[in-house]
């Protein structure tokens, strides 16, 4: 027994900045980032902490799945950005719900929901779960570089969530990793250890931008290749594709190569940002609010990003048998 998702939540900060509005501090232009990337706008947080956001989108998805946090066997959440090193982010959550199982948090990058699943589906094959909440909260606000411009105008702060129950939604599930420190990274704390002798560069974000481009096309076309293989299905065959959200041109070329139909590929991209890991629970949060999803249906999530790390997965939607 595996499991299918039962509700999903999300939650952004309220203020939503423009592209014009980083053009008043950066050498940029509306006209390059939506042009380079398809984001006009993304929500940064003011006076909201990731705890705050995480528990709101956790909430959500309870009330969605009509299960109590006293219900919950599990927490997994996935983060990079969490609002403290100890405890983890899902700690930070179970404490606001009200939660009281294992919590662990899961560092994916921006595979990280995905990863999440496959933590929780272990939960489930195993029997250890009946009910698990997988959380995906991101605040990339906190470790840009925002004198980069290459970097700080393609991220935003959001989290979303899903719980999950036992069922057979999950058709196949691939991760995988290509260990590689430099293309994207986010240095570790610097400290004040009086022994340490080590050079320890700032705690903000850096990427090879033009090869992660290259290996985002890849992943994506690649892990829908293999899920659907795994499943015995066919791309054209499945109804929603939910792809990480770093730059519509990745989404794009995806697109081409895989020979799907662009409408099936959700986007919250230009109103967002990328959100790291959240960026696939919340797209598949806005189908589903919007009633886009039918039971029965495929969907197809692909997440890649630092690690190198790719997780892709492939749902039936609403199978509880
Ligand atoms: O979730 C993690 C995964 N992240 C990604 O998937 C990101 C993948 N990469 C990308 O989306 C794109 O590579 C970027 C959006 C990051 C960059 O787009 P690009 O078309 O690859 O641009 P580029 O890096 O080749 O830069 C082209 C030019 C450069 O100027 P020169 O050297 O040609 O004079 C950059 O300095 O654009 C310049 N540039 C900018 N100009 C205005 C870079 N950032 C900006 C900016 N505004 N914000």
């Amino acid at each position: 027994m595996s499991f299918r998702i039962l509700g999903t939540g999300s939650a952004l900060p309220a203020r939503s900045v423009t592209n014009d509005e980083l053009s008043g501090f950066l050498d940029t232009s509306d006209d390059w980032i939506s042009t380079r990337t398809g984001i006009r706008s993304r929500r940064l947080c003011t006076t909201e902490t990731l705890d705050e956001l995480a528990a709101l989108a956790a909430r959500e998805a309870l009330a969605a799945a009509g299960v109590a946090a006293s219900e919950l066997d599990l927490v997994v959440c996935s983060t990079t950005t969490a609002d403290h090193i100890m405890p983890g982010e899902a700690c930070a959550v179970a404490e606001a719900l009200g939660a009281s199982c294992p919590c662990l948090d899961v560092s994916a990058a921006c595979a990280g929901f995905v990863f999440g699943l496959d933590v929780a589906d272990g939960w489930f094959a195993r029997g250890r779960a009946r009910r698990v909440l997988v959380v995906s909260a991101e605040k990339m606000s906190r470790v840009l570089d925002w004198s980069d411009r290459a970097s700080c105008v393609l991220f935003g702060d959001g989290a979303a969530a899903a719980v999950l129950g036992e069922g057979k939604g999950l058709l196949s599930l691939r991760l995988e990793s290509r260990p590689d420190a430099e293309t994207i990274n986010i240095p570790g704390l610097a400290g004040t250890s009086p022994f340490d002798e080590t050079e320890r560069p700032a705690s903000t974000f850096s990427m090879d931008g033009r090869r992660v481009f290259k290996f985002a096309v890849n992943a994506i076309v690649d892990g829908v290749r293999q899920t659907c293989a795994d499943a015995h299905v066919e791309p054209q065959d499945i109804d929603h594709f939910v792809f990480h959200q770093a730059n519509e041109r990745i989404l794009g070329a995806a697109v081409q190569r895989l020979g799907i139909e662009d409408a099936r590929v959700a986007r919250t991209l230009a109103e967002t940002g990328n959100l790291s890991s959240a960026c696939i629970p919340l797209a598949l949060d806005r189908l589903v609010r919007a009633g886009s999803i039918e039971d029965g249906q495929l969907v197809a999530l692909v997440g890649y990003g630092g690690g190198l790390s790719v997780g892709s997965c492939l749902l039936r939607w609403g199978s509880g048998t």
